[in-house]
């Protein structure tokens, strides 16, 4: 969370900034603000989305050839102008962007506070920035030292990047825990969260580690470690297009990403499942296979939608490969001295692959001895740096903030490694493997279809769409499904919405059903088709109205419920690669009927950082 990018080269700095920020505003989107640096170092910010900063800054002298900007999430300090990035240190000479969260603040703002140091914001970056200066001063060096000095200091994680009045030539960057690429240019660099500001320009580029420094010019990138000695940076090439994070013609990303998810699953099956062999191919599954099929238990540690994705693979692990598998929170995982032991397999799920929470949970596992496999979307992130093993999923950039495209990349590469496993391990015989490969491969068509009935769903969000809440009930796969709707509808529309196992509701939430109260479920034709009838027929017995997803074909649930939302039939196990879609679709029509930003809901952000 937080979107930072930076500039240095012949360019005009500012219009790459700011085109930057857009692009990295799924990050957050509290404030924003830029510094430029020509004769002088100016700062500019303001409350709000990028737009209303570019708004604020017409007819302003914004020559430079360096600049960096920031777009806000905010952790320390309400969103407004004054908390806004970039900060200006006290004696204005230097000017700091910062992602991330400095734990130790308040002590260090203490021991400023008493040098006589006052702070303009509420902010830790503010600390950080005159914590630099005062080192800076105290021990009469250059910037690059102080920085080194103050982050061994410093307890948390950040990527900061500096730019100093006295040296308009050299921006200073440093990371820990948080991402940051390097665009290395023909005599310019670039700086950012991600890569989408930068392949505009150029395809070569850095991926800083942790507790590395980076001290850039036009033409001159110096990577660092903490203590001083210089680092060879490992150039790599962008295996990206533009085309990928754009919106393509689509009124928002978040639909586009919905449409994009036949190619994005047939995407990560490509290479690897192959019904006429009856073979999955996945390097870092057949590299560690003996670990994988001895494993003692699995432990899927993810959060948010990735977490729901751990959940459904709860139930197709244990069903293929007769393995324990729990579903761990990130956030309470790392914090609760779980028993991790040797023979434990830890997977992680991300689609930014860099979700602070889930990085330490799964740092905190390797040390006790489990293995670390990584299911993540964006390649080179930490998480994928810091597994043993793992399966990229492939799904392309997902800009939208409600996780969409990902989660079902996530599924498709979960259920091919359950199926490897299964098959290496004998827990699954011939036909049944032949039929799920089969199934699996049938699935971005069936996506295709799940997707034709969109213009009914719309329908069925008008209609509902002044709910003041939503039930989601489902069952066995479908039960992590009905979690996921209820998220999407949270996320994308601001109506509260519960997800709830469809028996488990007897036992609380069916007190909550009346007349006005919509409640979805998530009912394609499985084992558990005829308990869901009943479910439904409960909620209908007080008079609650019936939203139902349902197989094609479906004659009784049509008959039973209000609206219902079709997709084609599949195998119960990779039935949530359908299911999921309507649930999508109803999230997102439901948030542009009340006219909300479906693409940047309040509040949120889509990398979260921080703890
Ligand atoms: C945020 C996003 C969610 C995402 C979650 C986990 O809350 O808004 O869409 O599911 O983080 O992110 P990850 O990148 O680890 O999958």
């Amino acid at each position: 969370m937080c979107g930072i990018v930076a500039y240095i080269g012949p360019r005009e700095a500012y219009p790459i900034v700011l085109k930057g920020l857009k692009r990295l505003e799924y990050r957050g989107y509290d404030s924003s603000g830029v510094a430029l640096l020509n004769k002088g170092l100016k700062v500019y910010k303001k409350k709000g989305k990028v737009a209303e900063l570019e708004d604020s800054l017409i007819g302003k002298d914004l020559h430079a050839n360096t600049g960096m900007g920031h777009t806000r999430w905010a952790t320390h300090g309400e969103p407004s102008d004054r908390n806004a990035h970039p900060h200006t240190s006290a004696n204005g000479k230097l000017a700091m962007i910062h992602n991330g969260i400095i734990e130790n603040y308040t002590q260090l703002k203490q021991e400023l506070t008493k040098k006589g140091y006052k702070f303009h914001s509420d902010t830790d970056t503010e600390v950080l920035l005159n914590f630099i200066q005062d080192i800076q001063e105290h021990n009469e060096c250059g910037l690059e030292e102080a920085l080194r000095i103050a982050l061994k200091r410093v307890v948390g994680a950040y990527v900061i990047i500096l730019l100093d009045h006295d040296n308009p030539d050299t921006i200073i960057a440093a990371r820990k825990g948080s991402p940051l690429v390097i665009g290395v240019g023909k005599g310019e660099h670039f700086l950012a969260s991600d890569a989408s500001p930068i392949i505009e320009y150029t395809k070569e580029v850095v991926y800083v580690n942790d507790y590395e420094l980076a001290i850039i010019k036009a033409d001159e990138l110096v990577l660092k470690n903490l203590g001083n000695e210089k680092l060879t940076p490992f150039i790599q090439k962008l295996d990206l297009e533009l085309a990928a994070i754009e919106k393509g013609g689509y009124d928002h990303f978040m639909l586009k990403e919905i449409f994009e998810q036949p190619a994005t699953i047939f995407d990560c099956l490509r290479g690897r499942l192959d019904v006429a062999a009856g073979t999955i191919t996945m390097a870092g599954v057949q590299k560690n296979i003996e670990k994988l099929t001895s494993a003692n238990r699995i432990v899927m540690v993810a959060c948010g939608t990735s977490w729901h994705a751990g959940l459904v693979a709860e139930y197709v692990f244990e069903e293929l490969c007769r393995i324990p598998v729990e579903v761990e929170y990130a956030s309470e995982f790392r914090y609760r001295n779980p028993v991790v032991r040797e023979g434990d397999v830890i997977f992680a799920i991300s689609q930014s692959g860099e979700t602070a929470d889930t990085i330490v949970a799964i740092e905190k596992a390797k040390e006790n001895g489990a293995f670390i496999f990584g299911v993540v979307n964006v390649v080179g992130s930490s998480i994928a740096r810091v597994s043993h093993a793992g399966a990229y999923t492939h799904a392309g950039p997902e800009i939208g903030v409600a996780s969409t495209k990902a989660f079902t990349a996530q599924l498709a590469v979960l259920i091919m490694i359950a199926l490897k496993i299964a098959w290496e391990k004998g827990t699954i015989d011939q036909q049944r493997y032949n039929h799920l490969l089969q199934e699996l491969h049938e699935i971005p068509e069936k996506v295709a279809e799940a997707l034709r009935h969109d213009d009914e769903i719309k329908r069925i969000a008008n209609k509902y769409k002044d709910a003041q809440d939503f039930l989601y009930l489902g069952r066995g796969y479908n039960f992590p499904i009905a979690l996921e709707g209820a998220l999407k509808m949270k996320e994308i529309s601001y109506i509260h919405a519960e997800g709830y196992p469809a028996a488990e509701m007897k036992h609380g939430p069916i007190a909550l059903v009346d007349k006005d109260l919509p409640v979805v479920f998530v009912a394609t034709k499985d084992s558990y088709h005829e308990k869901i009838i009943s479910n439904i027929q409960e909620i209908k017995a007080r008079k609650g109205m019936v939203l139902a997803v349902i197989s094609e074909g479906d004659e009784t649930i049509t008959g039973m419920a209000d609206d219902i939302m079709i997709v084609p039939e599949a195998d119960e196990l990779v039935a949530p690669l359908l299911s999921v879609i309507p649930m999508q679709l109803l999230s997102y029509h439901v948030g542009i009927a009340k006219n909300l930003d479906v693409d940047k809901p309040r509040n949120l952000a889509k990398s979260v950082t921080v703890e």
